[in-house]
């Protein structure tokens, strides 16, 4: 703990591979003068908040199932306000967010989607893209605004659709990708060394 650090909120609902790979880029210091302070998940039984608990971080369950999502938000974002969070990272977060929760975070949320934006927003992309018949797809990391997945782009990574790929095997290449890209726009974010042009991400 370094009380300069920059603050990372991790929200997740499952499996949290996404998560332990940024976990992973701090205590490698590919991510510079960060930690994570705290990660939320919607869901008791996510493998992600297992994770959290065995590296030592501070994990919670604030559980989604049967609240308003106004609610269920604003608690979400007491959490983090807690825990003096300057960043958010959606890291499989399986769940709508409010307008209230994303303005109460302005710029200052990410998401990592797993397509090309804005091709194949919202659920099962991977298989959206086998389907449509792409010959590239990849991962997508954005700020977060209040449409669904739409937010200013700020790192892409692509792969190839290989033929007789099912969505398994595309889910498992973008995977690998999604790894990478986080931990590097959250390093570039984090810089603070670009400006935001209209749509566009612009290193300075
Ligand atoms: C990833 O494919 C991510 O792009 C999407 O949800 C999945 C989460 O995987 N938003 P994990 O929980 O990080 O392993």
């Amino acid at each position: 703990m370094n009380v300069n650090n920059k603050k990372l909120g991790i929200l997740l609902s499952g499996r949290g591979s996404n998560f332990l790979a940024i976990a992973e880029s701090i205590d490698a210091g590919r991510i510079l003068g960060a930690e994570v302070a705290v990660v939320i998940s919607n869901r008791a039984e996510a493998a992600g908040i297992a994770a959290a608990r065995e590296r030592g971080l501070n994990a919670l369950v604030i559980e989604a199932r049967g609240r308003k999502r106004a609610d269920h938000d604003a608690e979400m974002i007491a959490a983090l306000r807690e825990h003096r969070v300057d960043l958010v990272c959606l890291a499989g977060y399986m769940r709508l967010l409010s307008p209230e929760f994303v303005r109460a975070f302005p710029q200052r949320i990410l998401n990592i989607h797993p397509s090309l934006l804005p091709a194949f927003p919202g659920l099962d992309a991977q298989r959206q893209a086998l389907e449509y018949g792409v010959q590239v797809s990849g991962c997508t990391v954005h700020v977060v605004d209040e449409e669904l997945d739409h937010g200013v782009i700020i790192l892409q990574r692509a792969v190839p659709v290989l033929p007789g790929d099912d969505e398994a095997a595309l889910s498992a290449r973008i995977l690998a990708e999604e790894h990478l890209a986080y931990s590097q726009a959250i390093a570039r974010v984090l810089s603070g060394n670009y400006a935001i042009v209209g749509r566009r991400y612009e290193a300075r």
